[in-house]
């Protein structure tokens, strides 16, 4: 196998050589580990997986339980505070103290993909289980966590040797496990959390961003109080504006400036919970947006969502007692704007809890990370699902319903729970975390993992050529509904019937939501032209509303015969 297996094996080598001079028994077992992956390599080789795989860092310090990417391509990642010392100390010396102790150790850090790079960060208080966004300026908006940090909404900007900066008093509630979404208005909606049957809106501006409102559908989904299965709810927003709000087994659209549900959606069958700790994921499917010729139609564009994984209701608790049950393997997808929606249901071809579902430019799903068996939890999982799964929407399934799925080439690291994924604009995954331990534990079961690695889709060693973009026009700044074209080259000749542009909104991932994940396909003009320096010009429209895409920071990509260019980043404005 070529590339990145290699590149992963001869790194632990060198680790090997160098460690021996110090010590020989170590030397002895790092090449029998280095053998038994040379095996491991060749048996995979047999394997016609596609994808590859590469180690990026073997410690950024900290075990990258949230994610996000900033417009300045750097990955801002973090942990909690609550459990001691991180394997990073903060710059300078500095500790952050309270009444009780004294910490030295950073729980967040910045990461670039392009150098591998690690700074740390500063956060004040625990930002356990929380939850964020990007917000429509590029700073990314960090709500809620554990004890002290339950109410602190932070924020970071993206901008050379930025640091958190800390709202102690952001929120109404404590939000601990909850969901955010970005809103049409710039706003973000934050929902839910651990014995919270509520939302509210950040940042505080109006009088309506003072009220909390009410949302017994979060009490209602509810397993059990200790057993919650419907934390970390999935949100989508719908192209009317309204928003997807997924719990459980089922979902409502929720008006959420009248504080009414105006949808009850069928509960999604084969009886099995997605959310915390039943943990499934949950993607908004590619929006694909029409030119309106006619803009008195007022009709709405269509909205799909897709459902994968997840666990029987009991799962957790069963694996309390030592007893890890299969995953669930079924996938749903509702079209949420349809008349009487009716869930689509598939069979993905391995079971899963803990999957991370993440938009691949093409707007191909990646199902990646998590286990088989087991539920989301301190210690609660079991058989670590090491392939990712291609999951392709467009495809039409055949009678056995399977050809949409395609088994893609495995990590040699479990990433349970705790672990994330995010996409890179270059077009890798950006794959981190999993630690199901109570504090960062290198010897258990499953070690606290602080490594990163990058998946590269199957696209990124196809044949085919890869088309870049040259110039976006107008440029950065996107207007609703402005005219867009795109100048691009690629080797040979356009295939004029297989171009497509798609724009993807940064997701703040973890706990296997890709929190504000939205992918859009713009509506284009007639054809590819030729332009006189012997490029590639194609032009289309920007989104036509803040309901389809709310603004904010977008990659752009161009897909030529399935394969994307790296992303342009745009920022699109009322
Ligand atoms: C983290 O630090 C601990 C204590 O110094 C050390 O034993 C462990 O090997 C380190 N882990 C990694 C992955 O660097
Ligand atoms: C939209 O409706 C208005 C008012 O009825 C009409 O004047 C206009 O021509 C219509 N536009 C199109 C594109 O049909
Ligand atoms: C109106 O728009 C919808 C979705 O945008 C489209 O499906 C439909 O064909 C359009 N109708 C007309 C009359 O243009
Ligand atoms: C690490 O995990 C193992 C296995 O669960 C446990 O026996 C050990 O006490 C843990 N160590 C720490 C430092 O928590």
């Amino acid at each position: 196998m070529s590339g990145p297996h290699s590149y992963m094996l001869s790194n632990s080598t060198i680790f090997a050589m160098s460690k021996a001079a110090m010590e020989p028994k170590i030397l002895v077992f790092l090449l029998l580990v280095s053998y038994s992956s040379v095996l491991f390599n060749l048996a995979l080789c047999a394997q016609p997986y596609q994808g590859k795989w590469k180690l990026l860092k073997r410690s950024i310090g900290i075990s990258a339980m949230h994610m996000a990417l900033l417009p300045n391509e750097r990955i801002v990642t973090f942990d909690r505070t609550d459990f001691g010392p991180s394997n990073i100390t903060l710059p300078q010396g500095k500790c952050i103290k309270d009444l009780q102790s004294s910490d030295c150790f950073a729980h967040s850090v910045e990461f670039d993909p392009a150098t591998r790079a690690v700074r740390p960060l500063t956060i004040l208080s625990d930002t356990w289980c929380s939850s964020g966004a990007l917000s429509q300026d590029g700073t990314l908006v960090q709500s809620g966590g554990y004890r002290l940090g339950e109410k602190v909404v932070r924020y970071f900007k993206p901008c050379m040797d930025c640091d958190w900066e800390e709202d102690k008093n952001g929120l109404l509630s404590p939000r601990w496990y909850a969901s955010n979404q970005i809103l049409p208005d710039g706003k973000i909606i934050v929902v839910g959390g651990r014995y919270q049957f509520t939302y509210e809106f950040i940042p505080k501006a109006s009088s309506s961003d003072q009220r909390l409102y009410q949302l017994p559908f979060l009490k209602e989904t509810r397993y059990s109080p200790l057993v919650p299965n419907n934390l970390y709810p999935f949100l989508h927003l719908s192209t009317d504006g309204n928003l997807f709000v997924f719990a459980n087994d089922r979902g409502i659209l929720l008006d959420y400036v009248n504080n009414k549900v105006i949808r009850t959606y069928p509960v999604m069958p084969g009886g099995f919970s997605h959310s915390y700790p039943s943990t499934g994921s949950s993607v908004l499917l590619p929006l694909k947006l029409l030119s309106t010729d006619n803009e008195n139609n007022t009709s709405t564009q269509d909205a799909e969502v897709l459902i994968c994984g997840g666990t029987p209701p009991d799962s957790n608790e069963k694996a309390n007692i030592g007893i890890f049950v299969p995953a669930s393997k079924s996938c749903g997808r509702l079209i949420i704007t349809a008349a009487s929606p009716q869930w689509e249901m598939e069979e993905m071809p391995i079971n899963r809890v803990m999957g991370d579902m993440i938009m691949l430019p093409t707007g191909d799903v990646l199902i990646i990370n998590g286990a088989a068996k087991g539920s989301a939890g301190w210690g609660v999982s079991r058989k670590p699902v090491l392939n990712p799964v291609l999951y392709r929407p467009a495809d039409t399934p055949s009678s056995d319903k399977n050809t949409r799925f395609e088994v893609l080439s495995p990590s040699m690291i479990p990433r349970l729970y705790h672990s994330t994924a995010h996409l890179l604009s270059d077009g890798r995954v950006l794959v981190g975390g999993s630690n199901p331990n109570m504090n960062y534990n290198f010897s258990a079961l499953y070690p606290t993992e602080l490594s990163l690695e990058a998946f590269y889709p199957p696209y990124l060693s196809s044949t085919k050529p890869r088309p870049s973009i040259l110039t976006v026009r107008p440029g950065l700044k996107l207007g609703y509904k402005e005219k867009v074209s795109l100048e691009f080259t690629v080797e040979g000749n356009v295939n004029q019937g297989d171009v497509y542009v798609t724009m993807v909104a940064p997701s703040f991932t973890t706990h296997s939501i890709a929190m504000n994940q939205r992918l859009l396909v713009l509506a284009l003009d007639e054809g590819v032209k030729k332009t006189p320096s012997g490029n590639y010009l194609v032009e289309g429209n920007a989104p036509e509303t803040a309901a389809l895409a709310p603004p904010g920071f977008y990659q752009l990509f161009l897909v030529h015969e399935g394969i994307p260019s790296k992303g342009t980043w745009v920022h699109i404005k009322q």
